[in-house]
């Protein structure tokens, strides 16, 4: 059965790891090729965006592909709604693997808002020392408050994404771990935090550093994805979703 899991994340790596040395499957991992230099995957992988909704049908028809994963990161909502109308069309099975969202517990001090653009209205007026970590593709809106300065983390050289004076740009890649964040607010004198609501285990350390430093979060909520699709929380969950379409039970 060949199985397209369109990538990008822990999840999809993890769910990639699971299906590889299957000789029952035949999975593909498709890549966005955000980043220049993606870490190895265990099964055969693909790298490029596909051409919208008909190139993505076009692919599925050529491939011959039997299932699509969709395991892209919560905030990748066009490449969800394009798997969803894609699948649609041509009645190949499709499950979202999503992580759930990031609850707010004791000691959080979050601001959730529901844009980008809302994000950088709640640092408000005063000049603040704000942890940007939102990725490189978004931070555009934040050229618009420039007496903040911005400590941006990102995997990719962030160029000239975000046009401010004061900006200190971190290149690393996830998981990170509370001691190394924590250290790494004090030393930057961080007053406050900007995240998407992402989700998963391999970024959440610097909520819970923000949390033991009493540090402000801005947190900003998931876009909407396409309703009605199947979903698996876990890649353990979407193997056994994967084996029940291969194998229905009697
Ligand atoms: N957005 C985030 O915060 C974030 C964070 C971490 C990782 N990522 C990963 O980075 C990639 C791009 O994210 P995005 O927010 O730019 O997505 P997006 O806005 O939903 O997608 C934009 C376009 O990129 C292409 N694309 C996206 N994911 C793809 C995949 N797995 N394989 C092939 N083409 C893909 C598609 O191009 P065509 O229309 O030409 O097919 C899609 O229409 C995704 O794989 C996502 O999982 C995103």
């Amino acid at each position: 059965m060949r199985i397209l899991i369109l990538g990008g994340t822990t999840e999809a790596s993890a769910f990639a790891a699971c299906l590889a040395g299957r000789s029952d499957l035949s999975p593909l991992l498709s890549l966005a090729g955000r980043t220049s230099d993606p870490r190895p995957a265990p099964i055969p992988t693909r790298i490029g965006g596909f051409g919208s909704i008909d190139g993505l049908v076009h692919f599925l028809m050529e491939k011959r592909i039997a299932a699509v994963v969709d395991a892209t990161h919560p905030f990748a909502a066009r490449m969800s709604h394009n798997a969803a109308e894609a699948c649609d069309r041509i009645g190949v099975r499709l499950l979202a693997l999503r992580r759930p969202p990031w609850v707010a517990t004791a000691g959080d001090r979050w601001i959730e808002v529901p844009s980008m653009i809302e994000a950088v209205q709640a640092l408000g007026e005063a000049p603040r020392r704000v942890f940007l970590t939102i990725g490189r593709l978004e931070l555009n809106p934040f050229s618009a408050a420039q007496q903040h300065t911005y400590v941006v983390r990102s995997i990719e050289p962030i160029g000239d994404a975000l046009d401010a004076p004061h900006v200190i740009a971190i290149r690393a890649r996830a998981p990170f771990i509370e001691d190394t964040e924590r250290a790494l607010m004090e030393r930057e004198a961080i007053d406050v935090i900007v995240t998407k609501n992402s989700g998963g285990t391999a970024t959440y350390p610097k909520i819970t550093a923000a949390r033991a430093l009493g540090l402000p979060v801005i947190v900003v909520a998931r876009p909407q994805k396409p309703v009605g699709v199947e979903e698996a929380e876990t890649a353990e969950a979407a193997v056994r979703w994967l084996e029940r379409l291969h194998r229905p039970a009697p």
